[in-house]
């Protein structure tokens, strides 16, 4: 599985890079925005993104802002012409850019990827949620999908009725295993006091718990994840999958477990992966009992 870092950071990309884990990176707006105002908002960007392409040892995304498939098409060629003379460019472009639920524009994103993928220009379909969209995406030629893993845990927490930042926390691991258990179980029970299996498919109840346990048959954003590959493998589609809006160490062990391509990650969460305490404790037991005549080997 590849490592991408993601952030617009460039003191957390030069630090990521050093480590030797990271094979590429992935940028949004709102990641350039958080990069911006880390440095008081005195970015020259055309220097900054430059510097990025030239500190990573692979593929760069970089996201289009319009929302019409001609702007984004347009906007990907600029970014592509003016920054592949430094790194290797990805174009990110919304699978859907519809910003109102008119559905005028819901697939100006795939025509966009189709028409770059003429020209050559490499796309990453950015804020998938479902695996219809990761199919679609895949079908119009884009080079990468990114099912945001992180956000869809957020849908479906919120679902069951638990407040962000109140009841979880945005790097809280999403335990999909423990909700499928807890809807067993109380299935279980109603099935107990029912006459007949048609009568709990049809009740109230047992609708209630399916919607608000699950979005439309996915678990989890790992689930997503690995929905998306299976269907991707079916067909032999050649689209690489970055699980992106991941949270935390034991999500990207997940989809690692599933075989995605790629995990794009924040700066923490690399950090997050390399400790435990065990490794602490085992470190500090190793130092104190180096005794002097091996440390002389050293000297
Ligand atoms: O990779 C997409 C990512 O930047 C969004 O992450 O945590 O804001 O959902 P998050």
């Amino acid at each position: 599985m590849k490592i991408f870092i993601d952030t617009a950071d460039l003191d957390e990309i030069k630090e990521a890079c050093s480590w030797g884990v990271v094979d590429g990176a992935t940028t949004n707006p709102s990641l350039i925005k958080r990069a911006v105002d880390k440095r008081g908002g005195s970015v020259t960007m055309e220097s900054y993104i430059r510097e990025i392409l030239e500190t990573v040892p692979g593929p760069v995304s970089l996201e289009v802002i319009a929302t019409d498939a001609e702007g984004m098409i347009e906007q990907a060629r600029l970014l592509y012409r003016k920054f592949s003379p430094y790194g290797e460019v990805v174009v990110k472009i919304p699978v859907n850019p519809s910003l109102d639920e008119s559905g005028r524009q819901d697939f100006d994103g795939l025509k966009a990827i189709r028409t770059l993928k003429s020209e050559g220009i490499p796309t990453n379909a950015t804020l998938i949620m479902t695996p219809e969209q990761a199919l679609l995406a895949a079908k119009a030629g884009a080079s990468y999908a990114s099912p945001f893993a992180g956000r869809v845990d957020d849908y479906i927490r919120k679902r069951m009725g638990m407040r962000a930042g109140v009841d979880f926390q945005k790097g809280d691991y999403f335990d999909h295993r423990l909700v499928k258990a807890l809807v067993r179980m109380k299935l279980r029970s109603l099935i107990g006091k029912a006459d007949s299996i048609s009568e709990v498919y049809s009740s109230k109840d047992v609708r209630e718990i399916l919607s608000t346990t699950q979005d439309n048959g996915i678990y989890s954003g790992v689930d997503l994840v690995a929905k998306i590959l299976r269907i991707y493998r079916n067909y032999g589609y050649k689209t690489q999958v970055i699980a992106a809006s991941i949270r935390n160490a034991r999500q990207v062990r997940e989809v690692a477990e599933v075989g995605v391509d790629i995990a794009t990650l924040p700066f923490k969460v690399i950090k997050e992966m390399v400790r435990h305490p065990k490794t602490l404790e085992g470190m500090r037991l190793f130092t104190e009992d180096v005794v002097p005549s091996y440390k002389r080997l050293f000297e």
